[in-house]
């Protein structure tokens, strides 16, 4: 047996969800099948698999609760386990509601040279027919394979960057999508069939900075620029604590003009930190010369918040 082991970090969602009856498909509650019984009976994953599995609990919520206290207790395991030697990739368990979020904040905030999946169901542990234990069996093939690196996430027998990957169905097994950068790859009877290079393939390693250091979190919030809308709530959200404010903007990055109009005095006078992302479900905002304020380019606007946060932790 290798000497090399795989994580795997339970969260919760409804992966780990369970049902009031097999068919119970909507009304069930995530997060409450604990990450050993998950694994318990996995086909290849027994006592003589390759890799020894390494199974911790890090919360078990519904993801759409998901928070900033969570969020810094798994990037610290995540950190944790990448600097042992012994330990090949780390697979999370996850709601697949604010997957995307948590697999940028590691992306971004990690920069893992191993690989770090996320997997996650679109029916719970105890539906007729429940989709885990095949995304989950996916993930560990991904975790397992020399060579592979960042954050991933596997669902549907699709591999997506943490960077592209947006959940664009609420029930759908398929739920997930990478817009216009398309999947990393597929997961085909275990074996990965791979695209394109990994999400941080080539850039330089990060030091793993921010597990331990978040003290506070800086406030950001998501204003979406609409017919109708004015600058009042720029105001009300500055005056609730706000640093940072995401435009989730029309088209490509354009902002009613009495929103911008309020953005702009905030960011001039009162330090305000702003970033434009495309309300658009698919492609990027393209930047001009002529842009008054910032665009997060092919980030989503939950995305955008993560990476605004970051560069306010980072004193930016
Ligand atoms: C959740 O995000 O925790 C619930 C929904 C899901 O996992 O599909």
């Amino acid at each position: 047996m290798s000497e090399k082991k795989i994580v795997i970090l339970g969260t919760g969602g409804t992966i780990a969800g369970k049902g009031a009856n097999a068919l119970d498909h909507t009304g069930y509650t995530a997060g409450q099948v604990g990450v050993h019984d998950l694994l318990a009976g996995l086909p290849g994953w027994g006592e003589s698999a390759a890799h020894k599995l390494v199974m911790e609990q890090v919360a078990q919520v519904d993801s759409k609760d998901m928070g900033f206290a969570i969020w810094t207790r798994l990037a610290e395991r995540v950190a944790h386990h990448l600097a042992d030697p012994a330990i090949q990739g780390i697979v999370i368990t996850h709601g697949t509601d604010t997957l995307e979020e948590t697999a940028y904040w590691l992306q971004a905030s990690l920069a893992p040279q191993k690989p770090v999946v996320l997997t996650c169901a679109m029916r719970p542990a105890t539906a007729l027919v429940p989709d885990g234990p095949q995304n989950l069996l996916d993930a560990l093939s991904v975790a397992s394979l020399a060579g592979a690196q960042g954050v991933t996430a596997v669902c549907a027998g699709k591999l997506h960057s943490a960077l592209d990957v947006q959940k664009v169905h609420p029930y759908r097994l398929d739920a997930f999508d990478s817009g216009d950068a398309g999947p990393l790859g597929f997961i085909e009877e275990g074996t990965v069939r791979l695209l394109r290079p990994w999400p941080g393939e080539g850039a330089a390693a990060q030091p793993a900075w921010l597990a331990n250091q978040v003290a506070v979190w800086p406030r950001v919030e998501i204003v979406t620029s609409c017919v109708g809308v004015d600058g009042q709530t720029v105001q009300s959200l500055i005056r609730g604590g706000a640093q940072g404010i995401v435009v989730a903007t029309t088209g490509n990055g354009t902002v009613h003009q009495d929103l911008e109009a309020a953005l702009r005095l905030a960011m001039k006078s009162q330090g305000l930190k702003v970033l434009r992302a495309t309300r658009c479900a698919q492609g990027r905002v393209i930047p001009s010369v002529s842009d008054a304020l910032p665009a997060a380019l092919g980030l989503t606007p939950v995305k955008a918040r993560v990476a605004l946060m970051l560069q306010l932790m980072q004193g930016d």
